[in-house]
């Protein structure tokens, strides 16, 4: 995969922007996070303008390239996000048939496994769209290759793509309220993985099960990367994010720096501290 340049920034054509959803204002400045910060007032206008942004952006890479490549978290936040996209006839133009679906981390757990990110997201998305099955990437996290495999997987589908151009498409991320992003955890040994796409990661800082992870390498090559925080449980570190000095091995959420992208929070106002 090629370091992307200095690449043209994709602005999405008003014609296919959802309409009908106002954008939720809140009347404060919002936290001094990296990158561009978008705050709504709740949660369920942060889901829906999220829902819309994926769209747009799925439609505009399906035009210049031919394919939309997405990669998805696990864990509480986003699974809403995931059933919108499924159910609410506003997002009905996305353009599953040309997406391809890969997960940004997983537990080194069978696919039967309740744990799975993989599970869940095959649950709402996978068996609910027209993606071909080919298209849907799950990470075999309990090969011992997983990592290796994983890679191999992500460099031939998007070697297809021209030079700098062959990379994720968007990244959702979540946040966890140690600071992790991914399966990238505080001081564990993926956060020094700088020559790979995907690495295996376990220790004590690890929340089990042992996991595989998209790098820094990857998801900061990427041409969109979305953290999604949402709530009051997690004011206290998107804070400390914000305003405080903490090195990245100890929040590792502050190591995610697109290069030659776009990196932009959706947050509620509760998650900024706000009731
Ligand atoms: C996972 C996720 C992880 C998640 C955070 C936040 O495998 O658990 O990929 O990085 O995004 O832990 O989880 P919540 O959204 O449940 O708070």
């Amino acid at each position: 995969m090629t370091e992307p340049g200095n690449q043209n920034r994709i602005e999405p054509s008003s014609d296919v922007r959802p309409i009908g959803i106002e954008k939720d204002e809140p009347a404060f400045e919002p936290p001094g996070l990296p990158g561009e910060v978008e705050v709504f007032n709740d949660a369920d206008v942060a889901l829906d303008r999220l829902a819309g942004e994926i769209v747009v952006h799925a439609l505009e890479c399906v035009r210049r390239f031919g394919d939309f490549h997405l990669a998805l978290s696990g864990g509480g936040t986003p699974m809403p996000l995931y059933e919108r996209l499924m159910i609410d006839p506003a997002y009905r133009r996305m353009p599953w048939r040309k997406t391809h679906l890969w997960i940004v981390d997983e537990r080194r757990v069978p696919f039967d496994d309740d744990r799975s990110n993989y599970k869940h997201i095959k649950e709402i998305i996978g068996d609910h769209s027209d993606i071909p099955s080919n298209q849907l990437h799950p990470i075999e996290a309990t090969r011992d290759d997983a990592d290796t495999a994983y890679e191999s997987a992500l460099q031939e589908a998007l070697g297809w793509r021209e030079k700098g151009q062959d990379r994720l498409d968007f990244v959702l991320l979540g946040m966890g309220p140690d600071g992790h992003t991914a399966s990238l955890f505080p001081n564990s040994r993926a956060l020094e993985v700088d020559d790979r796409l995907v690495a295996l990661n376990d220790g004590p800082t690890v929340v089990p099960p042992d996991r595989v992870t998209m790098t820094y390498k990857l998801i900061n090559a990427s041409r969109l990367i979305v953290p999604l925080v949402l709530g009051a449980g997690k004011a206290e570190m998107i804070a400390r994010v914000a305003t405080g000095h903490d090195p990245v091995h100890d929040l590792p959420i502050k190591g995610i720096h697109p290069i030659g992208g776009r990196l932009c929070w959706y947050l509620d106002r509760a998650a900024c501290g706000r009731d």
